[in-house]
């Protein structure tokens, strides 16, 4: 079978939930959330705290490899950071097309530049020019701002650019996160490229990635909200390529998560504010929702509670084996 990439989430998966995820097996590749050029050359710092696996051979602990994302509309910038980031030894470097956030858009970033093919191109090339061979340099784009004018063109510009391989979010900037996905425009991409092409969007289940290869052409799939609403669904996709059988047992998947859900949990309150903490873990258990009862009562159960010492107990009636720091 081919390749499956975890997506980059900024705001929803960050190092914690990659090494949770990534442990669970499964992933060939993940990408850091966007970090974001504008003007300044960033320092070491910004690019660990957006991927501390950079101290750590760009790599999960489960040893998946981590690229780096970045986002920008400067060629000359953005080439000058990549060349920064080539100093901490990245897995790669992902320039991003596709973040539809307006905060990002006003300043001429993210999807916005897929209304500008040229752009595209002087951005891409200044940024691989910065970038050793040796390094892998990739693309992730959607399909255009408001349509699929200039789709093509996008992908020819970033192919001609010097990417050695192109995921596509195949949607517009316009249809934001909605279904569906239009897996069809990865085919007529990969009709007039040479590139790899790595096809994303809406892959919740083991059938939609196997509809999704069929209808993209592509054996390649990146997984965003899918990974982190079931995080047994990569091991589901691979054992049913293996010809396993793989009858989705929830209730098996819950207790198999439990142990994940409290490494989390500890990761979490190790690493952000006792403010935060709290809303971290909610947001995870929202996404677990979709996929499991037991989630919805967790998140219910904890819901309104913003202390971490509160949650933990909760987290412990519930199941999650806690060790004693933490519980
Ligand atoms: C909360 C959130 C944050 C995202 N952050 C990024 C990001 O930092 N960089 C990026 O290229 N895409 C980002 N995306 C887009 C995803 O990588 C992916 O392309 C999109 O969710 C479609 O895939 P899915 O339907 O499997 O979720 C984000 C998506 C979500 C939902």
């Amino acid at each position: 079978m081919g390749k499956l990439l975890l997506a980059p989430m900024d705001g929803l998966v960050d190092d914690i939930l990659r090494d949770v995820l990534t442990r669970v097996g499964a992933y060939d590749l993940a990408v850091s959330e966007f970090i974001r050029v504008s003007g300044s050359l960033l320092p070491a710092r910004s690019f660990h705290r957006s991927c501390p696996e950079l101290t750590r051979g760009s790599r999960t602990d489960a040893g998946t490899p981590v690229v780096v994302q970045l986002l920008g509309s400067d060629p000359a910038c953005l080439a000058e950071n990549a060349a920064q980031l080539v100093e901490l030894a990245p897995a790669g470097i992902d320039l991003n097309f596709g973040c539809p956030a307006p905060t990002v858009n006003r300043h001429g970033g993210g999807a916005t530049l897929l209304a500008d093919p040229e752009q595209l191109f002087r951005i891409a090339a200044a940024v691989r020019r910065a970038i050793p061979p040796a390094i892998p340099f990739t693309a992730k784009m959607r399909l255009g701002v408001d349509g699929t004018a200039t789709t093509l063109d996008c992908a020819r510009a970033l192919e001609a650019a010097g990417v050695v391989s192109l995921v596509v979010h195949a949607r517009t900037r316009a249809e934001a996160y909605r279904p569906p996905a239009h897996w069809e425009w990865v085919a007529r991409i990969r009709d007039v490229v040479q590139l790899p092409v790595v096809a994303n969007g809406e892959v919740w289940t083991t059938d939609d990635h196997a509809r999704c290869c069929a209808v993209s052409g592509s054996q390649d799939v990146m997984v965003g909200r899918g990974a982190v609403a079931d995080p047994f669904l990569a091991r589901r996709i691979r054992a049913l390529a293996a010809g396993q059988s793989v009858a989705a047992d929830r209730s098996l998947d819950w207790r198999r998560l439990l142990p994940l859900l409290a490494s989390y949990w500890q990761q979490v309150c190790a690493k952000v504010s006792a403010r935060q903490a709290p809303g971290r873990l909610k947001l995870w258990l929202a996404a677990l929702r979709r996929t499991h009862g037991e989630a919805d009562a967790l998140f219910l159960a904890v819901r309104s509670l913003c202390e971490v010492d509160q949650v933990s107990r909760v987290l412990v009636q519930h199941g999650v084996p806690l060790q004693s720091s933490a519980s």
